[in-house]
């Protein structure tokens, strides 16, 4: 049998392994409520995502439907997307959509939801939060008790490893409140802070003394990762797969109350760690338009996975940036199942209406090429990174951004404007076009891949050098299924600017120097 998934470190460089190899997920989150119904699947979820090629699809699991008798469990539904996800040759991630969906407990079993004994979050008006405290010991020992049954289950009916990853809850924090203010929390909050976070941070006295204007969202932190933090290795002791939380992450500097107070933002990653360690990664979900700036601080904080982003006409330009530039373990647009329909996904509608199909699978055969892309490069693009030799760019409202080497200049215009431009500075051509994005590969001394959409690459030599260099040949290629073929020839007018449409291409050029 082959061994269980897991992440490789190698020298900071870490990689998800499956079935003993490296593996990028490019796939995409379904929405909330797709994967409560088979039949809803079989007739508006995999038809989409065979044409987008993804190979993992992240999917809920719901706790209301699997124990929707206290202690009696149904894995119908678990088997069911199991076995179509075999069939059609993808792996899947399972959301564990618990105590905790989005700060909220709307995935509770009823039986739970209608018993005052499991306890709210109250807010600080004294009003009930409708999300179970994780005070509440009882609540967290029913939840412990069922993801280990999902994960005990798992263990035995997937022997294949179509399950890579478990999300433990789903963006976890209380939201609109900097804490939690009900009964058993005041208590808490105004003992001595625990022997643990004294050590942890070298601070003695109670949360406010110890740590001033951030005690609500360290308060809610450490509850939280604690309270997490034993249900995860509950799940991981019975049934040993990679797990990981995602969060809401903007990238403004916005507060505990403004954003969900405890949840694990980069600034409180060192309580989750403590206290939650068998959580291997925490993620962003990026809905924000400052996507280069919340990807860059998680990257910075642990490898990048990037559960949950918009779902639009930048997704192709995002990803090709996100690879080059961080190598992220897992790039997967939410409401994937919309997109080949042409369905965004805030469009409510569409999301309850099944009947109602979009017009334009643009977006979404965009993004498949730029996964064809992806998957065929991603092995050169490790080897560069590790070089230095990748250069990754995504427009946000900049008109371009440049790279200085030893001995290049690479300077990137963004648009869709090609070769009608002006020096080089296409603009958009087209309102609707997508961001540029993409990257570019040293691939010798004096040859560079280029890769991307909507965007202009400049190649010149160093400022203040004297050598003179010129174009030796200059490559359009395709992807194909067994690697990148050579194709046009791009000589005279074809010559004089590499630019980009909105579309994904890729091009090649080799320089002389006299
Ligand atoms: C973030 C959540 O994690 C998802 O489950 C979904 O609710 C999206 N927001 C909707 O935009």
């Amino acid at each position: 049998m082959n061994r269980l998934p897991y992440l490789k470190n190698d020298d900071g460089q870490v990689t998800l392994m499956v079935d003993d190899k490296p593996f990028l997920i490019l796939g995409g989150e379904l929405h909330n409520s797709s994967g409560s119904d088979l039949q809803y699947m079989e007739e508006h979820v995999w038809p989409g995502l065979r044409k987008l090629g993804g190979n993992c699809y992240l999917t809920p699991v719901y706790w209301e439907c699997m124990e929707p008798e206290e202690g009696v469990y149904d894995f119908n539904l678990v088997e069911g997307v199991i076995s179509q996800a075999r069939r059609e040759g993808v792996r899947l991630i399972l959301l564990w959509f618990g105590l905790w969906k989005n700060g909220a407990s709307q995935y509770v079993p009823a039986w739970m939801k209608k018993d005052p004994e499991y306890f709210y979050m109250c807010g600080v008006d004294g009003r009930m939060v409708e999300s179970v405290s994780p005070f509440c010991k009882k609540a967290v020992e029913a939840d412990k008790k069922a993801f280990t049954e999902l994960m005990r289950h798992l263990k035995e009916y997937d022997p294949e490893h179509t399950v890579i990853m478990m999300q433990v809850e789903n963006e976890t924090g209380i939201w609109g409140q900097p804490r939690d203010y009900c009964t058993a929390a005041q208590e808490a909050f105004e003992a001595e802070i625990p022997e643990e976070m004294a050590e942890l941070y070298g601070v003695a006295g109670t949360w406010e003394t110890a740590f001033g204007q951030d005690a609500c969202e360290y308060f809610m932190a450490w509850a939280l990762s604690k309270a997490v933090g034993e249900i995860a290795a509950a799940g991981r002791k019975e049934y040993d797969l990679p797990m990981f939380m995602n969060c809401v992450a903007i990238g403004l500097p916005l507060r505990a109350g403004q954003l969900p107070s405890g949840g694990p933002l980069p600034r409180v990653h060192k309580i989750w760690r403590r206290f939650a360690p068998d959580i291997d990664l925490y993620g962003p979900d990026i809905y924000s338009p400052f996507y280069k700036e919340v990807s860059g601080d998680f990257a910075g904080a642990n490898a990048l996975f990037i559960p949950e982003l918009s779902q639009d006409k930048n997704s192709a330009s995002k990803a090709l940036y996100t690879v080059a530039a961080y190598n992220t373990i897992c790039f997967s647009p939410f409401g994937i199942d919309g997109m080949m329909n042409g369905i965004s996904e805030n469009d409510l509608l569409a999301q309850t209406n099944s009947d109602i199909s979009g017009t334009d699978e643009k977006n979404g055969l965009m993004l498949a090429e730029a996964y064809r892309i992806l998957h065929i490069l991603w092995e050169e693009i490790r080897m560069a990174q590790k070089e230095g030799n990748v250069f990754a760019f995504l427009q946000q409202t900049e008109p371009g951004t440049e790279f200085v080497l030893d001995d290049y200049i690479l300077n990137v215009t963004y648009g869709d404007g090609g070769m009608r431009g002006h020096m080089g500075q296409p603009g958009h051509r087209d309102p609707e076009s997508p961001i540029g994005g993409g990257f570019v590969l040293r691939r010798g001394k004096d040859r560079f891949l280029i890769c991307g959409i909507a965007c202009n690459v400049q190649i010149s030599p160093a400022q203040g050098s004297r050598d003179q260099i010129f174009i030796l040949e200059k490559r359009e290629m395709e992807c194909t299924e067994n690697g990148l073929r050579p194709r046009r020839i791009l000589n005279g007018d074809e010559r004089n600017f590499t630019a980009v449409g909105a579309w994904p291409a890729i091009q090649e050029i080799t320089f002389y120097r006299r």
